[in-house]
């Protein structure tokens, strides 16, 4: 089978990539990215002269081009992570998260309905549902109440999604999952943003008073669920994701300065985010009860693992944070693309 991947080259996408290339040899995979700020096709280095995929940089909304590429490709199935996923961007800036996130999933389904892809995944966020009290957790049939610009839009996007399946009759499911970690993360998040500032000895910005929590999962955990969710789950479903695994972001950092061996004293709080939502926490049983999904990593030994990650490929965010990672698509691809 055939599958189209928008947002390859991201964190979750790319990991994404790599861990179906391992597990699922036999799907091919259509490979589209716009090589945004986040996009870093370095995260693909392991697959050249891999067959199994091909890469094309595209901007999902737009229509002509991903028209091109479903002409050409033909996919059977089409997993849409592509959009602008970073909080406080979208509260600096919402625009490009209402071309990238909204334009680019309903131009994705247009096509997909157009071309005849026989099921369509929208990857989506736990941030649809708001903000949780102390209590509680986030269900499938909790009301979508986005607080963040970013939030908004990945509500805008799965109402268009569902509203896709429900008037075109098209083969759609929605997977809402909680925050992810592990490698290739993009160092403007929390986890890896506090990993790198703790190896250069820079201070660590903790917004408000440190006390939000988020309810973390590995990424593998995610696309294992992703997967599951676009080979099983029930079309026109959502179905929640996450890791039953809620840390107050203090401990998250100071746990991350522990294991680093460094003291406390890079801490440093600050003016909170606008808006900030106080706690998210996922109730996953739709997922383990009907697909049979639970995480496989447990939090107190994948983060370690992750932080030996980043440990050791400084290289890796050393040139996302300088900007040189942005010059490898033109060495990869400025001989190819003059030569077409
Ligand atoms: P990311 O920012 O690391 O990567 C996003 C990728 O999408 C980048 O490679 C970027 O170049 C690409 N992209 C953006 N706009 C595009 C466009 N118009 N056309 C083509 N490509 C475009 O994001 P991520 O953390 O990997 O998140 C992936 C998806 O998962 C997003 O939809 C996000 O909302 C969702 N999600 C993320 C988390 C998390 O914790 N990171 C949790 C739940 C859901
Ligand atoms: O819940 C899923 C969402 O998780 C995804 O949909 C988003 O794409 C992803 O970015 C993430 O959103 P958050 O806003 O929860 O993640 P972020 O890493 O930006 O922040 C995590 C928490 O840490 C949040 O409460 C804000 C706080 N924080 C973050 C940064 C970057 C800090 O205290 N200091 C920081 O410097």
């Amino acid at each position: 089978m055939k599958l189209l991947v928008t947002g390859c080259a991201g964190f979750i996408g790319s990991n994404f990539v790599l861990q179906m290339r391992d597990t699922n040899p036999d799907v091919t995979l259509i490979n589209v990215d716009l090589l945004t700020y986040a996009g870093n096709l370095e995260n693909l280095k392991a697959l050249e002269g891999d067959e199994g995929h091909v890469f094309v940089r595209a901007d999902v909304a737009d229509r002509a081009a991903m028209d091109a590429i479903f002409s050409e490709h033909k996919p059977d199935g089409v997993i849409h992570f592509a959009a602008e996923s970073h909080v406080d961007r979208s509260i600096l800036d919402a625009s490009p998260f209402v071309h990238n996130n909204v334009m680019g999933t309903q131009v994705l389904l247009d096509l997909a309905r157009q071309h005849g892809v026989s099921r369509y995944l929208q990857v989506s966020t736990d941030e649809v549902y708001g903000s949780l009290g102390s209590t509680g957790l986030f269900t499938e049939s909790t009301s979508i109440a986005p607080n963040s610009p970013y939030a908004a839009s990945k509500a805008a996007a799965d109402m268009l999604v569902r509203a896709a399946g429900h008037t075109h009759g098209m083969d759609v499911v929605i997977t809402r999952c909680s925050n992810n970690y592990g490698p290739l993360q993009f160092p403007e998040k929390l986890i890896p943003l506090m990993i790198a500032n703790a190896l250069e000895g820079k201070e660590l910005p903790v917004y408000g008073d440190g006390m939000q929590i988020r309810d973390w999962l590995h990424v593998s955990d995610h696309n294992t669920a992703i997967w599951r969710v676009f080979e099983k789950g029930r079309a026109g479903e959502v179905y929640n994701i996450g890791g039953n695994n809620e840390w107050p972001n203090i401990d998250v950092v100071k746990l991350i300065l522990a294991t680093l061996g460094l003291d406390e004293s890079l801490i440093r709080y600050v003016k909170d985010r606008p808006g900030h939502d106080r706690r998210y926490a996922i109730d996953a049983s739709k997922i383990r009860d009907e697909l049979g999904w639970e995480p496989a990593r447990r939090f107190e030994e994948a983060l370690p693992e992750t932080i030996q990650w980043y440990r050791e490929n400084r290289d890796w965010w050393e040139r996302v944070r300088s900007g040189a990672y942005r010059d490898y698509y033109d060495s990869q691809y400025a001989a190819r693309l003059s030569a077409d």
